[in-house]
């Protein structure tokens, strides 16, 4: 284990990532740590990761001491790299002039921590405090034109600090020296891999929640699933799951997750059908986040009923993704859209909770889908909204419109599906906009609804391109869902990029 302790950069859950990627394994834990924490870890190496504060202000994040001297290396980056020299005897003072952007930095390449680096590298700078003077057991061993001590080591022990951030992809070569320190410095073997993770995370599994019961609220989503199958494997029947049945699914998905995770996994789930609860507050409701929140809302009553006909249990199973522990964690920006997770449950709940996902990224719990044996279609499912089909029905919800939603969505994914593009496209549906036109069919004058069709390229959902499909595959789309779809009589293909749109229509 390489244990990384996060100061709040905004690269620090790529440092992790990274040591991932080299094999070996990596979690990120808050400055609050204490020093037995970290003996109980026993990590290989520690790393110190960036962060936005400044060492010498009393609102700084710290460490203790004690860490330096445990004959664990230590990396100390940026922040990390100026919290040590703080701490062991160095000077930190706010910078003049800013470092910021890929700066060329001079490097001693006879020290081993440099090895199979050049004496010249591009690496990535972002600082506004330095280092100005070290303490006496370290020596320099890079420069910049602007920062005397891009990275330095102790004479005798295992501690370096290095200004720039070898784990952003503007640093060339950055995953070279990260290697090395996991490798030849901390010994690690670089052996670890999903199937590790597994093992790992069952035996933890087990140890905390012992004979008791835990409790999973199902979406039939990857993450939802991901967890409560990893949880079963840990505990089988001690793990119940709750699967709500909102009536906003797509077609067939309530009866796929019954059938995929109920049969197939053999495990233990309780479909509740309350479609009719949904739908009946929704009633008469078109504004697009009271939707949500009724949704969301309802959500919580359901499965809190539910739980509370289960008897003795302990712990709820959560699929959180580090990404989300990230997001809430550092979000600051206007709410567009209250984005209400199925998964988001209230505070007040008498549970303990168990994320075993919190570690890790979205891709990575895809591998680790694939590897508790989770059909591929299933693991690279699209990402599904919360409120379902509630916000792609535009304006007030009836059974009529989330059905004609419903028909063209499932004709749609079959002919993504049908042309291959399942992975290239990462989003696709259709939506009902509030509007009718008119149209013409045989010899009759129709007065129909129109459907848009949405699909987008996008890494994280923050924004988004259209997709560039081939005009036959919408042609043929189009003409499916026209005579397929009662009640349609026109198709259009959404062109917008978010920003200025959004991905969904509400
Ligand atoms: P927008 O529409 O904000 O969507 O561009 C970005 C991504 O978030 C999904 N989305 C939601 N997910 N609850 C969710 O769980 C919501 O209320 C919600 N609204 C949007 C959307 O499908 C896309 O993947």
């Amino acid at each position: 284990l390489i244990l990384v302790i996060d100061y709040g950069s905004q690269f620090n859950q790529l440092v992790t990532r990274r040591i991932r990627d080299l094999g070996v394994y990596s979690e990120l834990h808050n400055p609050s740590i204490t020093l037995e924490e970290i003996k109980a870890l026993n990590p290989k190496g520690i790393v110190l990761s960036g962060g936005p504060k400044s060492v010498y202000k009393d609102d700084a994040y710290t460490v203790d001491p004690e860490i330096f001297n445990l004959g664990i290396p230590v990396l100390g980056i940026c922040y990390g790299m100026q919290l040590m020299m703080h701490n062991l005897g160095g000077v930190v003072v706010a910078s003049k002039t800013r470092e910021f952007g890929q700066t060329v930095v001079s490097l001693d390449t006879e020290k081993p921590i440099f090895k199979d680096l050049q004496n010249q590298e591009k690496l990535l700078m972002s600082h506004s405090d330095k280092v100005t003077k070290i303490p006496e057991d370290f020596i320099k061993i890079a420069e910049t034109t602007n920062c005397e001590f891009a990275a330095v080591q102790h004479k005798t022990l295992p501690l370096f600090g290095v200004q720039f951030h070898p784990e952003s992809k503007h640093s060339i070569n950055g995953d070279t020296f990260i290697k090395t320190f996991i490798r030849d410095i901390a010994g690690c073997s670089g052996e670890w891999s999903m199937e590790n993770f597994i093992d790992i995370e069952i035996e933890k599994i087990r140890e905390q929640v012992g004979d008791k019961k835990v409790l999973c609220a199902m979406s039939g989503g990857v993450d939802s699933s991901v967890t409560a199958v990893l949880i079963h494997r840990a505990i089988g029947d001690q793990l119940t799951c709750i699967f709500v049945d909102h009536g906003l699914l797509r077609k067939g998905e309530g009866d796929m997750v019954m059938e995929q995770f109920g049969e197939g996994f053999n495990m233990n789930i309780i479909r509740i059908d309350a479609k009719d609860r949904f739908l009946s507050k929704l009633k008469g409701v078109s504004d697009p986040e009271q939707k949500r929140k009724i949704i969301g809302n309802e959500f919580i009553y359901v499965f809190d009923d539910e739980a509370g006909k289960l008897t003795d249990v302990d712990f709820l199973a959560q699929g959180t993704l580090y990404t989300d522990i990230i997001e809430s964690g550092t979000e600051t920006a206007q709410t567009i859209k209250s984005h209400h997770n199925v998964g988001g449950l209230p505070e007040d709940m008498q549970f303990e909770l168990i994320e075993p996902l919190n570690t890790l990224f979205k891709d990575e719990v895809r591998a680790l889908g694939i590897e508790l044996g989770i059909p591929e279609h299933l693991v690279w499912r699209q990402p599904f909204p919360g409120p379902g089909l509630g916000i792609r029905v535009l304006g007030e919800i009836t059974e009529d419109k989330l059905s004609i939603v419903r028909e063209s969505d499932a004709i749609l994914r079959e002919e993504i599906a049908n042309a291959g593009l399942e992975r290239e496209i990462w989003q696709y549906f259709t939506v009902l906009p509030d509007i009718r036109s008119v149209g013409v069919m045989g010899d009759y004058r129709t007065y129909d609804h129109t459907v848009g069709i949405r699909a987008v390229t996008s890494i994280d959902g923050m924004t988004s391109d259209f997709a560039r499909i081939d005009w036959e595959i919408l042609e043929k789309i189009s003409k499916r869902i026209v005579n397929e779809v009662e009640g349609v009589n026109r198709i259009v293909y959404d062109v917008t990029s978010k920003p200025p749109a959004t991905i969904e229509w509400e």
